[in-house]
């Protein structure tokens, strides 16, 4: 007889689902098949040369020290690289208000960690970033969703969640926003909504968990304010990461925040891993010092704009009526709207057939909502697949309808 492990799980383990939509991917490995599914960045944009160079120089320079044990805090030159990286956008933090996390999915771990018992009300956007929803679940945390519209979060929903909220005795630890070119549906809240939702903490008693890893990552438009520069108050965290700037692979990213928030962090980041990679934390911030980030999100921006035109061109080209999308102005992701009464989980099987994938919207709502919208990824596919994989999705849509 198999020993059963049932009775030995914790409640949030047990409570976890195998995702429904990371079984659905395992279909698209097939090579045939051209991916919009998944959010990674292009692997072209690599700068291998340079960090080969880099690599050398750290190891040359501070082998024995980036190789050691750091602090759980973050390497300090990589953390005052990134003081200086946020003043050039107006956002003033000093060394002690930045930790160094493994990917901001550690940060978002962390904000879970020292902020929900079971049960915690918090406030997610429908959409949300799955990542977070899956983070957040696993504190067995109770979200509410605010919808979103063309322009973010809608402000005047969110009062009036928090107003229902109130009237019933519940006020959330944080609302978690994802406020530049959103994963997954690619819209950026402007400044005066970000202003609104700062105000709205201030009524309502809580704070925001800004996670922003695509802002630098605008291809045109102006930028709006981030939500932390605007905050007055130590109300805001705010996540972002080398992921989708640099390398993914590095697996680092960073938080800012108030200090005392930040230290209750870095007390739950050290039962986690004691540290981030010390070399890895290194090369990070050589490839800081030397000036190379700049010049590598320039690359990465003129390469993801370029797929994003053929994919807008493509939609444009081969969509049926009724079925719309949203023109993000940067990021990596658009987010496309079937006729209200397909669902986009029932087509998946037709496009596989069609060699073409996608992530299904309801899988970003906290609410099982969004059932016939669905997530495009333009960074990963090469320029050659975009045209004709939106080609194939268009014929399965289209078949399906
Ligand atoms: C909104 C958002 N937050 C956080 C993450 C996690 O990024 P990483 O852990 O690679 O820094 C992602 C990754 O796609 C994301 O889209």
């Amino acid at each position: 007889m198999v020993f059963s492990y049932e009775n030995l799980y914790s409640s949030s383990t047990a409570r976890a689902k195998r995702s429904e939509i990371r079984e659905l991917l395992k279909l698209i490995a097939r090579p045939e098949v051209i991916s919009f599914a998944g959010g990674l960045p292009a692997p072209a944009s690599f700068p291998l040369d340079k960090i080969a160079e880099i690599t050398r120089q750290v190891i040359e320079e501070s082998g024995p020290q980036a190789l050691q044990y750091g602090p759980t805090e973050g390497d300090p030159k990589l953390r005052e690289e990134l003081v200086k990286w946020a003043a050039k956008d107006g956002i003033e933090v000093d060394l002690e208000q930045v930790l160094i996390t493994n990917g901001s999915q550690q940060g978002l771990d962390l904000v879970g960690k020292i902020f929900l018992d079971v049960g915690d009300p918090l406030v997610v956007e429908l959409p949300s970033y799955i990542g977070g929803l899956q983070a957040f679940n696993s504190y067995q945390a109770t979200m509410y969703g605010v919808p979103q519209d063309d322009l973010g979060m809608r402000m005047d929903l969110l009062e009036e969640k928090l107003a229902e909220l109130k009237g019933k005795g519940i006020i959330p630890k944080f609302i978690y926003v994802v406020p530049d070119f959103q994963n997954p549906s690619g819209v950026t809240m402007p400044t005066d909504r970000r202003k609104r939702l700062i105000e709205l903490t201030m009524e309502y008693d809580t704070i925001v968990i800004e996670d922003s890893p695509y802002r630098e990552l605008r291809f045109e438009g102006e930028q709006p304010e981030p939500i932390i520069k605007l905050d007055k108050d130590g109300r805001v965290i705010t996540l972002s990461t080398f992921s989708k700037i640099f390398c993914p692979g590095l697996r680092l990213a960073w938080a800012f925040g108030p200090e005392e928030l930040i230290s209750k962090m870095v007390v739950a980041k050290q039962s986690m891993d004691l540290c981030s990679p010390p070399f890895n934390q290194a090369i990070a911030a050589t490839f800081m010092s030397q000036g190379l980030l700049h010049k590598q999100i320039d690359v990465i921006k003129e390469l993801y704009y370029k797929k994003r035109q053929l994919m807008l061109s493509a939609l444009e080209e081969h969509m049926p009526e009724g079925v719309s999308w949203t023109r993000p102005e940067g990021g990596l992701f658009l987010w496309a709207r079937l006729p209200e009464h397909m669902d986009a989980k029932e087509l998946f099987e037709e496009a596989i057939a069609n060699n073409v994938a996608y992530v299904v919207g309801s899988a970003f709502h906290c609410d099982e909502g969004g059932k016939n919208t669905m997530r495009l990824n333009f960074s990963y596919p090469s320029e050659e697949q975009i045209p004709e994989g939106v080609k194939r999705l268009a014929t399965a849509i289209k078949k399906t309808m």
